[in-house]
């Protein structure tokens, strides 16, 4: 019998943590041919993930340049993909979430007419400028794909809202979460040294992170002059900050944060590190979308750093709070927090809005029955 050839198709390093654990359910279906592709729109911060996940990409498209434009990784990503489309002809590619590599795959993949499978599909903003560009990364890739993964029910009834076929959307949870599985550890030794060197002990630990393009600049001094007024002000809080690779947030971050003992400002970490770092932690404030995601699986209180969220449903189970991005709204929800165990303890329970471990392979039995190779849909999340 002829193997059905998937390709998933990712690049940065959010990215390559949430297709990992669908690649190795791939590689569990003998019917199923696997060849990944990496856009390596990140280099080293993707690297690590490949590394971690133990992932060899049959094909890697190696785009990124230091200062890239969001042109230069469009244009290189569409002209090094086409030709790989043209060679390979796999039966679907599977692409990721919100990013440049996810929807300039799709438009490549889209103009060989091959059909499209989005997994993190239906997130949305409704605000075109923010997140910048990923919620018309997201928006654009929807109108392409053929087959939606959206992780919960809210992202479902989004794409049903823009005209999307109800058979061709699948309710799945989030990959993010498959991932956690084998991720977190009670014993875990860091594998970064500079997170081995700091000492934890009768420290509340802030894990921060803030990186997103519409936060570069003003937002961001916003978002460090708030940590040093937290340090300033609680002797027992330590904070970490593992600062991302890009030029213009490490120029912020180091300005206003590097003199101060109480802030610790290290490399971006691989992913178990991160995930095992969030478990320890008592609050984490972040940009991210992915760590919006995680913390809550870990019980953990998050301060969203951002004015908006596509993920509204760790805030409507109260693990997740919008912070903003102004100084003093961010300083006042993050005292409320060290000050007040009530408010704490009201924050920080486990819930699973996102997703149950399940995802991948519910994800990989939806595309065996849209190729006819299952006679039954997969149970919804
Ligand atoms: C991208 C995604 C964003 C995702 C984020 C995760 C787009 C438009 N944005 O944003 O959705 O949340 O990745 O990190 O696709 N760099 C390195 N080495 C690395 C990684 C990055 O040097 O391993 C530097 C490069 O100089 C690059 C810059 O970081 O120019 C920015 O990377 P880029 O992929 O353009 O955008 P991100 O802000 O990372």
């Amino acid at each position: 019998m002829k193997k059905l050839k998937i390709m998933p198709i990712f690049g940065t390093r959010p990215d390559a943590v949430k297709m990992a654990p669908l690649v190795r359910e791939l590689e569990r279906h003998p019917e199923i041919k696997p060849v990944v592709c990496v856009t390596a729109q990140h280099r080293q911060m993707l690297d690590q993930v490949l590394d971690i996940f133990r992932i060899k990409p049959d094909i890697d498209l190696d785009i990124m340049l230091q200062k890239q434009t969001l042109e230069q990784v469009a244009a290189r990503t569409l002209d090094r993909l086409s030709d790989v489309l043209e060679k390979e002809k796999p039966d679907m590619v599977l692409v990721h979430g919100d990013t440049s590599t996810c929807f300039i795959s799709s438009l490549a993949a889209f103009y060989k007419k091959i059909p499209i499978g989005h997994v993190e599909a239906g997130l949305r903003t409704f605000d075109k400028y923010s997140p910048f560009p990923e919620e018309m990364n997201r928006k654009l890739t929807g109108a392409l794909a053929d087959l939606h993964f959206a992780p919960t029910s809210s992202n479902r009834a989004n794409l049903l809202n823009e005209g999307i076929c109800p058979d061709k959307i699948y309710t799945t949870g989030n990959t993010v979460i498959d991932a956690m599985q084998t991720t977190v550890m009670d014993d875990y030794v860091f594998s970064s040294s500079e997170l081995r060197g700091i000492p934890l002990e009768g420290k509340r630990v802030i894990t921060v992170t803030a990186h997103r393009r519409e936060n570069l600049g003003h937002p961001l001094e916003q978002i460090c002059h708030a940590i040093n007024d937290i340090t300033d002000r609680y002797d027992d809080v330590c904070v970490i900050y593992a600062v991302h690779l890009n030029p213009a947030v490490r120029e912020t971050a180091f300005r206003l944060l590097g003199s101060n003992p109480e802030v610790h400002l290290i490399d971006p970490l691989d992913v178990q590190d991160m995930h095992n770092l969030m478990a320890r932690s008592y609050i984490i404030m972040t940009d991210s979308g992915g760590l919006q995601e995680e913390a809550p699986a870990l019980g953990k209180p998050v301060l969203v750093l951002r004015k908006e969220t596509e993920r509204p449903e760790a805030v409507e189970a109260g693990t997740v709070r919008l912070a903003g991005i102004e100084r003093e709204n961010i300083t006042a929800l993050a005292s409320q927090l060290l000050d007040d165990q009530t408010e704490y303890d009201k924050m920080a329970r486990a819930v699973n809005p996102y997703g149950d471990g399940r995802a991948s392979e519910r994800i990989v039995h939806a595309i065996l029955y849209e190729f006819g190779m299952r006679n039954d849909k997969p149970a919804e999340f």
